[in-house]
């Protein structure tokens, strides 16, 4: 499907096209997605969707690395029209109003669009500097990699990982996890494979 013909905004495929050029440079992030980053998703378009998180974007730009940069600035210009959402609210422990406003992530592929597969969920998400991720886990595999910003990735069994621009983290199915963004906002790619791609996080 070219870009004249999609029902998605340009801009979703320029991010997508973003992604694909990490490919030849991330060989793990290329092994786990198997080819579910190519071309040829089905296209569920989704209804734009801001959150206050939004204001905070900007401040990202300059963080990325020779790698990632691509990537940061497709977000950048495809934020206005990505459904940005969050997975938790003020009724989970660890996180509040101030909290909720400086965190929020979208789906480029999941499941439920706006380019769809049924076997890879790529999201993107955002958190402000001083947050932290409570200790949480999920069925799917995943593969964090560091945009822009940085953050100490905690991970069960292993020592903790200070991941700038173009780390990656990999967690195993049901590993619980932890991040904290002391040092600087995180922009990070979250890649997950397997079972349950949409279900919330269990968190403790
Ligand atoms: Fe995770």
């Amino acid at each position: 499907m070219t870009v004249e013909t999609s029902k998605l905004h340009p801009t979703l495929h320029r991010l997508r096209a973003a992604f694909q050029g990490l490919l030849p440079l991330c060989p793990d992030i290329a092994a786990f997605c198997d080819g579910a980053l190519g071309e040829g998703h089905s296209e569920m378009p989704l209804e734009a969707r801001g959150l206050p998180v939004l204001d905070d974007l900007p401040g990202i730009a300059g963080m990325g690395c020779a790698m990632t940069q691509g990537v940061v600035d497709a977000v950048l210009v495809a934020a206005p029209h990505l459904a940005w959402r969050q997975s938790y609210t003020v009724d989970d422990p660890g996180f509040d109003a101030d909290y909720l406003s400086h965190y929020g992530w979208f789906n480029l592929i999941a499941p439920s669009g706006p380019f769809v597969s049924e076997r890879l969920r790529l999201s993107v998400g955002y958190w402000g500097k001083v947050l932290h991720y409570p200790r949480h886990w999920h069925k799917p595999e995943e593969i964090y990699l560091t945009l822009a910003g940085e953050a100490r990735y905690i991970s069960e069994g292993r020592a903790d990982i200070m991941g700038g621009p173009g780390a990656t983290v990999a967690h195993h199915s049901g590993q619980p996890h932890a991040a904290a963004m002391e040092t600087a906002p995180l922009l990070a790619a979250a890649f997950w494979r397997g079972a349950e791609l949409e279900a919330k996080p269990g968190l403790g």
